[in-house]
């Protein structure tokens, strides 16, 4: 602590009097715009300077966020993280669970948007079950008849000139939100036949997803009287919490959590699956088809890999799933270059030195992995979509990290670390890698229309429909 600098002299942007610096996001002009927080970072990159951090400080109702830009830095930090590691959170969701709908949340509300013991004592309870290995490998039989569905149904939504619908996004979400039924309360919810539940299902999706930007990064006026975004929130949280009471069955992981901690704890569990486990994998899955379709070479040899490696006249086994190097690698390169969360936050519990700046007790960290991943110094012609890049053997002239260096551990971090990381990234790869490998063994696919851009919705997803060119391939 006595060699660090202070903390007021860390770079960031200059606070006015009484204004702070909310008046930048409130005005929205770049690169203050909460739909352009990728261009924010990049700023705050520029002002910190390489490996050094910066802060937004004076923030009204929210403690100063410290910016972090190093691999080193972030290691050190997380592994220093002590047992319940605290997360900055979306108000409007602790206000459903621990204020709207405290009597049926009460002292165990799950995992999202809870902290200290509540948040600890829940995930040691759903740990287990969800994050082994196992729990994702038992799921392929019951996703691959997802998966078969949906691809099934990305035929039948191609126009005339193959190409798929202006709203492949809400498709994917659709596709999504049934692997996570099927998987997390063991039943079909019917969003890829638009069974009359499912189109209930799929309005609220529609309505949660639109109406949580608006909510959390804007003014946010639902505190003070019931706003359309606000009462549309509601009424989405009220029917997925109904459809998880419902449709609770005795078989999917929820049902195992039901026997060893009761219904309620499966269900509220059930409840926060629905909730990140939906625009996360859609996200994930756009951008790797659009870095596929951009890129040809990466396309044929991921081909190569599924025409030689996808059995033939059986269903699969997570087995199978275990000899699709590249296809993984098509992954974490897709999740490296366009990352559904660009940043993920802790609130640091007592005074620490962070870059060399002294950082008070209470700040937000935020480590941008979007700005890490996407660095020269950690990935070389970053922007350039090289699978890989995450095979050993494989790595190809220029885009090779030194040999002594390999790749940063802490440089790619989509699913976060440590205690408080994704609960559902097993579930995630295995789902992602199953509609991927069924997609471009079936199609070629190919992008004809200009680069896609990005918005922070709060995941970062691409602004322009998704009008991908599906050709079946002559394996067909
Ligand atoms: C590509 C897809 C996904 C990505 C990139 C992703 C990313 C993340 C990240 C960055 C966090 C915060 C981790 C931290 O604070 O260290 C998180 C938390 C979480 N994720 Fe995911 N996620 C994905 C898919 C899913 C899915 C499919 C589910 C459920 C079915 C899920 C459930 C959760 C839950 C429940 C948490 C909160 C964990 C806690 O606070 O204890 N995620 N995810």
């Amino acid at each position: 602590m006595s060699a660090a600098r202070c903390y007021t002299v860390m770079p960031g942007p200059k606070p006015l009097p009484i204004l702070g610096n909310s008046w930048r996001f409130a005005l929205g002009w770049k690169p203050w715009k909460t739909k352009t927080l990728d261009i924010t970072l990049w700023f705050l990159r520029a002002l910190a300077g390489s490996g050094g951090a910066a802060k937004v400080a004076k923030l009204f109702g929210h403690p100063d966020l410290v910016f972090p830009f190093c691999a080193d830095e972030t290691a050190r930090i997380y592994r220093r993280e002590d047992s319940m590691p605290h997360r900055a959170v979306a108000p409007c969701l602790r206000h459903y669970k621990q204020e709207l709908r405290k009597e049926f949340f009460g002292a165990e509300p799950g995992l999202i948007g809870v902290h200290g013991e509540p948040w600890s004592r829940f995930r040691s309870k759903v740990s287990k079950a969800l994050i082994a290995p196992e729990a994702a490998r038992a799921a392929v039989p019951e996703l691959e008849y997802v998966t078969d569905d949906f691809v099934d149904r990305i035929e039948r939504i191609l126009n005339a000139d193959r190409e798929l619908p202006k709203d492949f996004l809400t498709e994917l979400y659709k596709w999504a939100l049934e692997s996570v039924g099927a998987w997390a309360l063991g039943t079909r919810l019917g969003c890829l036949t638009n069974d009359t539940e499912a189109k209930v299902i799929i309005k609220c999706i529609h309505g949660f997803f639109h109406s949580v930007p608006e909510l959390e990064l804007s003014a946010p006026l639902w505190r003070l009287y019931s706003t359309p975004a606000y009462k549309t929130y509601v009424d989405a949280l009220d029917t997925f919490r109904s459809v998880c009471l419902k449709r609770l069955t005795d078989k999917g992981v929820c049902a195992q959590i039901a026997n060893s901690s009761g219904k309620k704890v499966a269900t509220i569990l059930a409840l926060d699956l629905l909730l990140v486990g939906v625009d996360t994998t859609a996200a994930a899955a756009a951008s790797t088809m659009y870095l596929l379709a951009n890129t040809e070479r990466a396309q044929k040899c991921l081909q190569s890999e599924l025409d030689a490696k996808l059995p033939t006249g059986r269903r699969m086994t997570s087995k199978d799933l275990d000899q699709l190097p590249y296809l993984k690698a098509c992954i974490k390169e897709a999740l490296r270059i366009k990352p559904v969360i660009l940043g993920n936050g802790r609130c640091i519990q007592s005074d620490t030195v962070i870059s060399g700046y002294e950082v008070p007790k209470g700040s937000h960290v935020v480590f941008p992995h979007y700005i890490l991943s996407n660095e020269e110094r950690y990935f070389p012609s970053p922007q350039e979509y090289v699978p890989e890049r995450w095979l050993r053997d494989e790595m190809s002239g220029e885009h090779q990290c030194p040999k002594e260096m390999g790749i940063h551990p802490f440089a790619s971090l989509p699913f976060g670390f440590g205690r408080r990381m994704c609960i559902g990234k097993r579930f995630a790869e295995v789902e992602l890698q199953l509609l991927l490998a069924k997609i471009f063994h079936r199609y070629n696919v190919s992008w004809r229309y200009g680069e896609l851009t990005y918005s922070v919705t709060p995941t970062y997803v691409p602004n322009e429909p998704l009008q991908f060119t599906m050709n079946a391939r002559n394996n067909q």
